[in-house]
């Protein structure tokens, strides 16, 4: 079967800006759209550039956005993207500079990753002194919750709508990766704290919207999403609320568990705190509010029915049987 791949095409030194070039191939049973790529830069342009090392989805190289999707070129089958979509477009991944074609700068991912200190931090140990002794990581003692099965793709950080927003935030990658260090029961819990404070603040765990994209796509399985939900719950337990995300998420929950409804009024107060600068920043779009009607009052009764809604926090808040 003889096939179309258009490929998006950009020489930063030489391109004004990227453009779109079409390649036929013929296409053999199996075939993946990295070796669609390696066969049209053997055979029709070798200045097509594109980065790719073991072919069998474990280097994490080859990611790439296939026919509009974060993918490894390796691990995709050029006949099911035929059948899914009817076409091949081949992209660099999203929302990092690339460096040509289909190469993009992963520096800033890096940058990240080395940002949550990407290792066990230990206490000076005596087994420094005492070789014997060593750290033990026994079966059952952690949960790792398929982290450690990251390949630093980078396909979760170019689909992930907070960073497309704020290229400062920490990102999926990142957060999973210092989600794997919060399990390791070989870490103190003094460490551990300290790892939350740095991660609970701006551009950290609060900024992530929970669009479920970097789910989506991880080609490992990773669920960083959820590796972030578990930094969240980690960091409240240990009452560290300095951004307004984690003071939304309490405000709103204190608000439904006293009145049963959201308070338009007070859940603004609840996020900016007791900061008078803060305060200031959101007069004038409380004066607009109230303008035009908005704000409900503040002193409003609970809604009717509001001691099923305690009960329903209560039964959530008790531990499970299974626990
Ligand atoms: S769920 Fe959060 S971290 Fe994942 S892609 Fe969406 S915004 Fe990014
Ligand atoms: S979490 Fe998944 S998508 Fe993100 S870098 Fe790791 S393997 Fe790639
Ligand atoms: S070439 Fe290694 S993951 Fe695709």
């Amino acid at each position: 079967m003889r096939l179309t791949f258009t490929i998006t095409r950009f020489n930063p030194e030489t391109d004004a800006r990227p453009h779109e070039e079409d390649y036929r191939l013929e296409v053999g049973r199996g075939m993946t759209v990295l070796e669609a790529l390696i066969r049209i830069k053997n055979e029709q342009d070798g200045s097509l550039s594109l980065r790719y090392s073991c072919r069998s989805a474990i280097c994490g190289s080859c990611a790439m956005e296939i026919n509009g999707a974060e993918k490894l070129a390796c691990r995709t089958s050029v006949r099911k993207e035929l059948e899914r979509r009817g076409r091949i477009t081949v992209a660099p991944l999203r929302n990092l500079p690339v460096i040509k074609d289909l190469v993009v700068d992963l520096s800033s991912f890096w940058d990240k990753i080395q940002e949550v200190t990407p290792w066990l931090s230990a206490p000076r140990q005596s087994h420094m002194a005492h070789p014997s002794s060593q750290m033990t990581l026994l079966p059952g003692s952690y949960r790792f919750h398929n982290v450690d099965a990251c390949i630093m793709c980078g396909a979760c950080v170019a689909a992930c709508t907070a960073h497309e927003v704020s290229r400062a935030f920490l990102g999926p990658a990142a957060l999973a990766k210092a989600d794997r260090f919060m399990a390791d029961p070989r870490e103190p819990q003094a460490m551990k704290r300290a790892r939350l404070g740095s991660l609970e603040t701006e551009h950290g765990i609060w900024d992530c919207t929970r669009c479920n994209f970097c789910v989506e796509v991880c080609p490992k399985d990773v669920k960083p999403m959820e590796a972030i939900i578990r930094l969240r719950h980690a960091a409240l337990e240990a009452g560290l609320v300095s951004t307004g995300g984690a003071r939304h998420v309490i405000g709103f929950f204190r608000l439904i568990q006293r009145q049963g409804r959201l308070n338009e009024a007070l859940m603004p107060l609840k996020v900016v705190g007791f900061s008078l600068m803060r305060l200031l920043h959101i007069l004038p779009l409380g004066i607009r509010m109230w303008l035009k009607g908005k704000v409900p009052n503040p002193l409003a009764q609970p809604i009717v029915g509001i001691a099923q809604v305690r009960a329903i926090f209560a039964s959530a808040q008790r531990p499970s049987k299974a626990s």
